[in-house]
């Protein structure tokens, strides 16, 4: 049966058949589709702090290997704007009001160790009915104001690092001096189990991290190797294990000299050749103090090399991070 164009009542018609209009109709939408999905897959770099929010086609390619997005993207930042102005509330306006039981952390602490929590057993039970009993401090979430910015930083970190590394939940990562976790629990949270490891030096920081973050946060179960030591002593972490990212969030610029190039002379080698990368936050005086020429001379001869500085916007707060990157130059 033949259907017929517009033009068939006219003198010269043209006749289309059915199964030639559907075979058009399939080969013209196969067509869209591709140049549809062509468009929406850019592997374009990422960009370096220029304030502007990546699209969501700029970062799709930052996703792991199930797909996972980790960069926030345009859409993400209208979503949350609609879902505020819907809820009646105010961007530049806000004047946040206390709630129903307003309490600094001083009086929650206070709350916590008069009432014992608001514990419903009573003496000698009260205290046997936790598995993993957390100091007050720790509750009321006093580490989150241990270090110089907000806590919320700690997200900004992540996406960057992720971002500029190309990370998948594969990959393997090292940070120096994680603290309290503020930047780590994001990479825990993000890669397989065992895959993030920390070296850190400070007791209250580690109790921070393992007595109240990972326990609050779930992520026990992602095992992370948290190791205590001040000395760029790595060993614990294994002889064989390859980092795709090594990072040092503000670190570097509160040790000595002498003690970073002893450390970056024991990780050189475990850095993956050439995808892996060094991220170093603040300044890399370690090198300027040597002078340009040495600094670079001495990278080399551990076979290293400097690959440039990037910068990078916070999400919530008007702040950029600076960022030194490094990546191995021989194998
Ligand atoms: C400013 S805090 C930053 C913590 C975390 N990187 C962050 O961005 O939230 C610096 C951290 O480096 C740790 N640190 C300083 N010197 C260290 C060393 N020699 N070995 C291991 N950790 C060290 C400190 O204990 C502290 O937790």
């Amino acid at each position: 049966m033949a259907i017929p164009t517009s033009s068939s009542t006219q003198q010269k018609g043209v006749v289309i058949t059915v199964p030639i209009l559907v075979l058009s109709v399939s080969v013209a939408a196969i067509f869209l589709f591709f140049l549809l999905s062509s468009l929406s897959t850019c592997t374009c770099p990422p960009s370096a702090g220029n304030g502007a929010v990546p699209s969501a086609a700029a970062v799709s390619y930052h996703g792991g290997s199930d797909g996972e997005k980790i960069s926030t993207t345009k859409d993400d930042i209208e979503w949350v704007r609609d879902q505020i102005y819907s809820n009646g509330l105010h961007m530049q306006d806000n004047v946040l009001r206390k709630g129903i039981n307003p309490r600094t952390r001083a009086q929650q602490l206070q709350d916590l160790r008069q009432y014992k929590g608001i514990s419903h057993y009573e003496a000698p039970e009260a205290d046997n009915h936790t598995a993993l009993p957390c100091p007050g401090e720790l509750l009321v979430e006093e580490h989150h104001s241990n270090y110089g910015e907000p806590w919320a930083g700690g997200r900004d970190v992540f996406e960057f690092l992720a971002e500029a590394s190309n990370l998948t939940p594969n990959s393997r990562v090292l940070e120096i001096g994680c603290g309290t976790l503020r930047v780590g629990l994001h990479f825990i949270r993000y890669l397989s189990r065992e895959h993030f490891h920390c070296l850190e030096r400070d007791e209250l920081s580690l109790m921070a991290a393992l007595r109240y973050e990972l326990p609050s946060q779930g992520l026990l179960h992602k095992r992370p190797m948290i190791v205590r030591g001040e000395d760029m002593e790595f060993s614990k972490f294994g002889s064989n294990v390859a980092y795709d990212l090594i990072y040092a969030s503000a670190v570097f610029l509160h040790m000595p000299d002498k003690l970073v190039w002893v450390g970056l002379e024991r990780l050189a080698s475990k850095l993956k050749p050439y995808d892996g990368r060094i991220f170093v936050s603040h300044n890399i005086k370690f090198c300027s103090r040597l002078g340009g020429d040495e600094c670079t001379k001495r990278l080399m001869s551990l076979g290293l090399e400097y690959i440039g500085k990037q910068t990078h916007d916070s999400l919530l707060f008007n702040h950029y991070e600076i960022w030194f990157g490094f990546r191995r130059s021989k194998a």
